[in-house]
C-alpha cells in the first residue's frame, strides 16, 4: 500500500488515462478525488473503486471550478498529496490555415491553462504534505504532430511549465514531473479511429508506431504516475518521462 491514507486529485479522472490513474492509486490505498466535467462517468468511476473516494464535477477550462475542486478535496480529506493534471482534448486533425486563432485558446485553456491554475490553487496544500505534481503531456510536446499545432503547442507548454515549476518547488520539497505517452488505448483514441473509414486498420497502424508493437494500456501510464508520486522517484524532478514503447526512438 504505497499511497495509504494519502490523497490524489486526478483531473479527467472519469475515463481513459485518468481512470487508469484512479484505479492504480486506489489499489495502493489512496483516497481519490475524481475530477471530471462528466458527472455520471465520474460518479460511476468513483463508486467502482474500493475505499473512500469522491467524484467532483468540474470543467477545468473554468478557473473557479478548479479552485472549487481543490477546496472540495481539502474539505473532504484535509490534505492533497498528489495532483495529476490529466484532463485534455485533442481536436480533429486540422491544418493551421483552417484553424482560427480563437480556437487555439479553447485547446490551451483545457490542456495547459488548467494545469497552471490547478497548480496555483493546490500549491499551498502540497507545501503542507511535501507532495508531488504529475502532468500528462505527450510525445508530441517534443516531436511535434502534423495538423495538430495547437495540441502539440499545449503539450509543449505543459512540459516547459513542468521544468520551470520544478525549479520553483524544489525548496518546498515538492517534485514536479511530466509523463509523455505516445499512443494509449483510451476512448479518445477509439473515438478518433471510429471517425475514419477503417477504424481497425487505423488502430493497427497506431499500434505499429511503437517498437513494442502495441499501444499502452491506461494502467501502465497510471503506474508511472504512481512511481512519480512516491518516494521510489525521490531524486526525480522537472523531467518529461517518455512512456512510449520506444516510439520516440523510431519516429
Ligand atoms: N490517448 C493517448 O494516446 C494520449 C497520448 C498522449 C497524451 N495523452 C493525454 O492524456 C490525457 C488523457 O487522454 P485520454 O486519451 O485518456 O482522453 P479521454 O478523452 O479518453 O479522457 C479524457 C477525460 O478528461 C475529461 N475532460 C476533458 N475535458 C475536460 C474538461 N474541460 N474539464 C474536466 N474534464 C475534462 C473527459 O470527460 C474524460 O473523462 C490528455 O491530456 C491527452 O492529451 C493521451
Amino acid at each position: 500500500m504505497r499511497f495509504s491514507e494519502r490523497v490524489v486529485l486526478v483531473t479527467g479522472g472519469a475515463r481513459g488515462i485518468g481512470a487508469g490513474c484512479c484505479r492504480v492509486f486506489a489499489k495502493e490505498g489512496a483516497h481519490v478525488a475524481v475530477v471530471d466535467r462528466d458527472a455520471s462517468a465520474a460518479e460511476t468511476l468513483a463508486r467502482s473503486l474500493t475505499g473512500n473516494h469522491t467524484a467532483i464535477v468540474a470543467d477545468v477550462a473554468v478557473e473557479d471550478q478548479i479552485r472549487a475542486a481543490v477546496d472540495r478535496t481539502i474539505a473532504t480529506y484535509g490534505r492533497i498529496d498528489c495532483v495529476i493534471n490529466n484532463a485534455g482534448v485533442h481536436p480533429p486533425d486540422t491544418p493551421l490555415e483552417k484553424m482560427a486563432p480563437e480556437k487555439v485558446m479553447d485547446v490551451l485553456r483545457v490542456n495547459f491553462l488548467s494545469t497552471y491554475a490547478m497548480c496555483y490553487y493546490a500549491l499551498p496544500h502540497l507545501k503542507n504534505t511535501r507532495g508531488t505534481i504529475v502532468n500528462i503531456s505527450s510525445m508530441t510536446a517534443v516531436l511535434g504532430q502534423r495538423n495538430s499545432t495547437a495540441y502539440a503547442a499545449s503539450k509543449g507548454a505543459q512540459l516547459s511549465f513542468t521544468k520551470s515549476l520544478a525549479l520553483e518547488c524544489a525548496d518546498f520539497g515538492i517534485r514536479v514531473n511530466a509523463v509523455l505517452p505516445s499512443n494509449v488505448d483510451t476512448p479518445l483514441m477509439r473515438d478518433w479511429a471510429s471517425s475514419l473509414p477503417d477504424p481497425e486498420a487505423a488502430l493497427s497502424r497506431i499500434a505499429a508506431l511503437q517498437p513494442i508493437g502495441r499501444m499502452a494500456d491506461v494502467e501502465e501510464i497510471g503506474r508511472v504516475c504512481l512511481f512519480l508520486a512516491t518516494e521510489d522517484s525521490s531524486f526525480i524532478t522537472g523531467q518529461g518521462l517518455h512512456v512510449d514503447g520506444g516510439a520516440s526512438l523510431d519516429y
